[in-house]
């Protein structure tokens, strides 16, 4: 099967290989590809965040849902995890990763960076670099330029040697160095190396000779003769490139937002999406990529940034499981259909913009006899009339009305005519219910470090964590030891910057603490007792994550450093302070040193009878379980355990928190996707999930798990939960609704992929006037349409019903129909 699959492949390539050389050039209104200019519309997929199994199937529905192009960054610390010592296997597979977009047909971005933010550990950069004498981040100096050069050059390289560039007949047609510099480049302590800096990186990066543009993205000022600056944001519409003679590229249209795990989820309608992107093609925009089209999961522990939670799902058009997610992919969809049928007119065509007054704009452009309009209304409250070509047009509030001939509207942005679909976690269906999973379990062995004693080095002083850890481990043992003259009671109290916390007093936990709201600095006081004789301290710092943003983010602390570390006497406040203390230092845990989570033949797994301590810190458990059958995505339902980390078959599903609850916000209360979409401070809405489990589902990739042999699930409990209730589900759809239906149209209702059919039609109405897919309100049901749904779509994978004025009648005033199906 192997060899067979092998030899698919190599014809593949060999086809691939076939292909001849492209050219990309530009000029001031496109990219100019083998001498036509080309409307770009691409999408972010991160290949760590999936896995190779998934990325033929990811780019797939990218091509169905109208993109022609595939970005991703490059994941330097990924692949470079130790300094020379490189990984490209698996979901660091970058190369396979370019050849599944070359198979598909698509052009690729490559977004080298190789800082890329990313909500990715320290921005993408190896903690190992800070170690190097002399490196400072980002700036004009010797040791970062030689480590940059090292790694984009082996990238470069490694596409060119698998002729991934489009000179070589490959998929590649821009590629990026460095990333949103612009943001920072002033707040850097040294104006003239930061900007001798960035023009370094252009000039690096032209030494390449790619064959193709580089751009630099939020580069606005200081921008390099020898790169493109390209726009990152919600909206782009009215941003210009620095100077004439570029093209207008969106590098980043935020689909909707990360999810830290003190947050709850963001969501950014379908509507204000298409909203912005038509506004930039109606401003000669002509390369516009989404970030995130699909935005994967963190499966590592250097995968996440700080306090960033596992799923990276973003609210983008794929969800995290690669998911079609209705109604934003079906209506991007629809308007990249409209976009492409223009293609011609917008990128050769001449363009005339007319202001109708306030918010009013209609651009008309003219090519080869033929014209094509767009009507825009930026009133976030005003729906408008407009008079064009002899017809009236209403156009909503926070709205574009595309015209692809100046006279028909063939799209508006705020007019959804594709499904919504809702997605549920479905009980597994295998013999072996979830429910009746039996669990082993281990002790995490603390013993060797409850004194302050055997670590790998000691000094009087509480030291920053990560260039201690040197991040091989999220855990950093600090401990310490005091005479005491008889029993005495204290408040232990330790200052530190974060993330997390465990204090242990002569090998008894004591305490816990972790930041919260996004502030790292914070504080554990915990009672204790303390003996005659010699007491020891060990506190064990934990991270969630390394900071990824803003200025000299490396230098960030985190841990215990500087402290201060005191005992707080309980009756006379008389503090022993223990900050200059003789500290010893060790990284990591006993458990990962023996790497528990591969379940090794020889550990000794305990189970008293079936029975397991539960709420117990400290606690590796294991059990096996069946795959769920079928094809859809699976996932681990975690709520019961408290933090920690999980694997299946060795493989990493990343950090679990579910005991951390979303905050409850402002925005959780409102939602209108009309006026400018934010992600924080004021005005920020649509959110979901407050109050609730920040997250309690982990993603379980299908190449995971073995199919029809015992599958072993392993976590490591460090807070103390409960294991027991843990279930396996699968991701599908469950209900299908399409709400905006009009007398004429073709209205489409699917239940996906994997087989799963229509189980009932349960509404079918005319002017529903409340609730949402799965709970609506009001409205008069047509007995008629109702009928003709359940005679199409009952039993099939997808069915297509065309709204007649057969539907009206029995009592009811038609107009816009509601359908909404159980599959
Ligand atoms: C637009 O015109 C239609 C038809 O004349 C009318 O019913 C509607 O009220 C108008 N809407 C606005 C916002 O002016
Ligand atoms: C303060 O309280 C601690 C703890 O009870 C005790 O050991 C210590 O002797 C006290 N110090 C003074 C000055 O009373
Ligand atoms: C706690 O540590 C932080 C970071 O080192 C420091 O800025 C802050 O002043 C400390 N707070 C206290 C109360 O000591
Ligand atoms: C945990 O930290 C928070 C924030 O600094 C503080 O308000 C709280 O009292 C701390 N809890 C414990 C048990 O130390
Ligand atoms: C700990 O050492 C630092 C650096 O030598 C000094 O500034 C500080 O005052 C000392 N703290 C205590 C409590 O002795
Ligand atoms: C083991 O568990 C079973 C079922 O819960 C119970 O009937 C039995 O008494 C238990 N045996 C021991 C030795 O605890």
């Amino acid at each position: 099967m192997a060899a067979l699959l092998l030899l698919v492949v190599l014809a593949a390539a060999a086809t691939a290989g076939a292909v001849s050389a492209t050219t990309v050039a530009y000029n001031d209104r496109a990219l100019v590809i083998d001498g036509e200019r080309r409307i770009i519309i691409s999408g972010s997929i991160h290949y760590p965040r999936s896995t190779p199994e998934m990325w033929p199937g990811l780019i797939k529905k990218a091509k169905e849902g109208g993109l022609n192009a595939i970005d991703t960054y490059v994941f330097w610390n990924g692949h470079e995890p130790r300094q020379r010592q490189y990984n490209f296997e698996e979901n660091y597979d970058i190369v396979r990763f370019f050849k599944e977009i070359q198979n598909a047909g698509m052009y690729a971005i490559l977004r080298i960076g190789p800082y890329i933010c990313g909500e990715w550990n320290y921005g993408g950069l190896p903690a190992w670099l800070r170690d190097i004498p002399g490196m400072q981040f980002r700036m004009h100096n010797e040791p970062f330029e030689r480590e940059m050069e090292t790694f984009t050059t082996l990238i470069v390289n490694k596409m060119k040697d698998a002729s991934m560039f489009a000179g070589q007949g490959g998929p590649i047609i821009l590629s990026q160095i460095e990333n949103e510099y612009g943001n920072i480049m002033g707040k850097m302590n040294n104006n003239q190396s930061a900007s001798e800096y960035i023009h370094w990186c252009a000039d690096m990066a032209n030494k390449q000779n790619v064959g193709v543009p580089w751009i630099m993205c939020q580069q606005d000022d200081d921008v390099p003769h020898n790169v493109i600056n390209t726009c990152n944001g919600f909206y782009c519409h009215d941003w210009f490139p620095n100077r004439t003679g570029i093209p207008k590229i969106w590098t980043e249209n935020w689909t909707g937002w990360f999810k830290a795990w003190d947050k709850p989820d963001f969501h950014r309608s379908a509507e204000d999406i298409a909203f912005a992107v038509a506004m930039f093609f109606q401003k000669r925009g002509s390369v516009q990529n989404y970030y995130m089209y699909h935005g994967g999961t963190n499966f590592g522990r250097t995968s996440g940034g700080p306090y960033i939670t596992t799923s990276y799902d973003y609210d983008a058009p794929l969800d995290e499981y690669g998911n079609i997610r209705q109604p934003k992919y079906g209506h991007l969809k629809d308007l990249h259909n409209v976009l492409k049928s223009m293609e011609k007119i917008l990128v050769y065509g001449e363009y005339n913009d007319t202001s109708y007054g306030k918010n009013i704009t209609v651009t008309k452009y003219t090519f080869g006899g033929s014209s094509a309009c767009f009507i825009n209304n930026q009133f976030d409250d005003r729906d408008v009339n407009l008079t064009l070509g002899g017809a009236t047009h209403l156009v909503p509030a926070w709205s574009v009305s595309i015209l692809p001939d100046c006279k028909t509207v063939a799209f508006n942005t705020a007019k959804i005519k594709t499904q919504t679909s809702v997605m549920v976690k479905k009980p597994n269906t295998v013999e072996k219910e979830p429910e009746a999973l039996e669990w082993s379990w281990m002790p995490e062995n603390l013993k060797p470090f409850m004194t302050d004693e055997h670590g790998n080095f000691r000094k009087t002083q509480l030291l920053e964590q990560i260039s201690t850890s040197t991040d091989q481990s999220d855990y950093l043992w600090y401990r310490t030891s005091l005479e005491h003259k008889g029993e005495g009671s204290y408040t232990l109290y330790v200052n530190t910057t974060g993330h997390e916390i465990y204090a242990f007093v002569n090998g008894k936990l004591v305490g816990q603490n972790h930041s919260a709201n996004g502030a790292f600095v914070f504080q554990l006081e915990s009672p204790v007792n303390l003996h005659a004789g010699k007491n020891y301290i060990s506190l064990l710092s934990g991270t969630v994550g390394l900071k990824n943003y803003g200025p000299l983010f490396e230098l960030m602390p985190a841990g215990i450093v500087g402290g201060p570390v005191k005992l707080i006497g309980a009756n006379n406040g008389t503090a022993i302070d223990l900050t200059n203390s003789s500290w010893s230092y060790k990284a990591g845990l006993a458990g990962e040193y023996r790497q528990i989570h591969l379940d090794k033949p020889g550990y000794k797994w305990r189970s008293h009878n079936g029975s397991i301590p539960v709420n117990r810190p400290f606690t590796w458990y294991k059990t096996t379980f069946d795959a769920p059958a079928g094809e859809e995505a699976v996932v681990v339902d975690l709520l019961g355990l408290n933090k920690g980390a999980a694997w299946v078959n060795g493989n990493s599903l990343g950090r679990y928190w579910p005991s951390y609850t979303a905050s409850d916000m402002d925005g959780c209360h409102i939602c209108d996707y009309r006026g400018k979409f934010k992600a924080e401070g004021d005005g920020v809405r649509c959110l979901t999930g407050c109050g609730e489990p920040s997250q309690r589902y982990y993603h379980v990739p299908r190449s995971f798990l073995r199919a029809g042999q015992p599958n072993t699930l392993v976590l490591f409990e460090e807070a103390g939960g409960d294991p027991t209730r843990a279930v396996f589900r699968t991701v599908a759809v469950g209900t299908v609704c399409v709400a905006a239906a009009e007398e004429g149209d073709d209205v489409t209702l699917s239940c996906g992929q994997h087989g799963r059919v229509v189980s009932s039609v349960d509404v079918a109405t005319f002017g529903v006037t409340r609730g949402h897919c799965g709970a609506y309100e009001g409205g008069c049901e047509s007995k008629a349409a109702l009928e003709a749904f359940t005679a199409a779509c009952v039993g099939k994978e997808s069915c297509t019903v065309r709204y007649t004025g057969a539907f009206a009648g029995a009592g009811c005033e038609s107009g816009v129909l509601t359908v909404q199906t159980t599959c």
